[in-house]
C-alpha cells in the first residue's frame, strides 16, 4: 500500500497522482484493480449514493460506514475518509472525537478537511496527534450556501492570492497533500509549484500533482451534476438500464427464467405430489 511518503516522493518524481472517490466494496474493489495511487470516501456520497442535493446532509454515520464498506472492497489502497459537514468546527475534542471514529472504527488511513486559514489550527493539532491530514481549498461544496452555487474560485488576482497562502499555510500546518477544486488552470499550477506537498485537483487543470474525480462522474452512473471539468470514461448507466429492462421483459412475458436457471425434484416425486 502507498503511503504518504510516497506521495511526497510522487511530487518530487513529477508522476502524477490518480486518486479516485469511492463507496462501496465493488467500487473501491474496481477502482484498485484500476490502479488508482488513492481512494477518497468522499461526503460526495450524498448526492452520488444517498440522494441528497448537496453534501451539507452527511453525517459521521454515513462516513463511517462507507469508509468500512471501502476497506473491505480495497485492502491494499490508502483510504482518506472526508469529515462531512460541521464535524470539524465546534470544539477540537468533538473534532477528535470524529476523526477517532473515521480511523479506529471505520478503519480510514488519513482525513480532509475542506477550508484555508480557518482550519489551519485544527490541521495542526491533529497532524501533532499523528493523524495524517488532507486540505481541500477552492470549491468547497460543504460552503456551498455561503459561496452562493458551485463556481469556480480564485479567478481574480487577489482570491488567487489567498488560494495560495491558505496552501501554504495548510501544507506548513501538516497536511500531507491538498485537494484543490474548481479554479483555473493557472492557479492549478502555480499552486502545484509553490506548495511543498502534493495538489490533487479536481477541475483545476492537468499541471497539479495529481487528479481526483468522483466515481460516478467517471463511469456515467447517474450523476446529479456533472461539472465541466468531469470527464466521463464510460456510460455505464445504458449498461445497467439495457440489463434491467431486458429482465423486465422477459418477467413479463416467462422468459426468465430459462429451464438452465430452474431446480428440478427427484425423478417422478412430483407424481406422488400432484398423481
Ligand atoms: O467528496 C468528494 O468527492 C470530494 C472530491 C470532489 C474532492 O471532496
Ligand atoms: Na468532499
Amino acid at each position: 500500500m502507498k503511503t504518504t511518503t510516497h506521495f511526497l516522493q510522487m511530487k518530487k518524481d513529477h508522476e502524477p497522482i490518480a486518486m479516485l472517490t469511492a463507496y462501496d466494496a465493488p467500487s473501491a474493489k474496481l477502482a484498485e484493480r484500476a490502479g488508482v495511487d488513492m481512494i477518497l470516501v468522499g461526503d460526495s456520497l450524498g448526492m452520488v449514493m444517498l440522494g441528497y442535493d448537496s453534501t451539507v446532509p452527511v453525517t459521521m454515520d454515513d462516513m463511517v460506514l462507507h469508509t468500512k464498506a471501502v476497506k473491505r472492497g480495497a485492502k491494499d489502497t490508502f483510504v482518506v475518509t472526508d469529515l462531512p459537514f460541521f464535524a470539524y468546527h465546534s470544539t477540537f475534542s468533538e473534532t477528535a472525537a470524529n476523526v477517532r471514529r473515521l480511523m479506529q472504527e471505520a478503519g480510514a488511513d488519513a482525513v480532509k478537511l475542506e477550508g484555508g486559514k480557518e482550519i489551519v489550527e485544527t490541521v495542526r493539532l491533529l497532524v501533532q496527534a499523528g493523524v495524517p491530514v488532507v486540505g481541500h481549498i477552492g470549491l468547497t461544496p460543504q460552503s456551498v450556501g455561503v459561496l452562493g452555487g458551485y463556481k469556480v474560485q480564485g479567478k481574480d488576482q487577489e482570491t488567487a492570492e489567498q488560494l495560495v497562502e491558505d496552501a501554504k499555510a495548510i501544507a506548513k500546518a501538516g497536511a500531507f497533500a491538498i485537494v484543490a477544486e474548481c479554479i483555473p488552470h493557472q492557479l492549478g499550477t502555480i499552486l502545484s509549484k509553490q506548495v511543498t506537498v502534493p495538489i490533487i485537483g479536481i477541475g483545476a487543470g492537468n499541471q497539479t500533482d495529481g487528479q481526483v474525480l468522483v466515481y460516478h462522474d467517471v463511469i456515467g452512473y447517474e450523476s446529479p451534476r456533472v461539472p465541466k471539468f468531469v470527464k466521463q470514461y464510460v456510460s455505464i448507466s445504458s449498461v445497467i438500464e439495457d440489463g434491467l429492462s431486458q429482465y423486465v421483459r422477459e418477467v413479463k412475458g416467462r422468459d426468465f427464467p430459462a429451464p438452465e436457471h430452474q431446480y428440478s425434484m427427484k425423478d417422478d416425486a412430483w407424481l406422488t405430489l400432484y398423481g
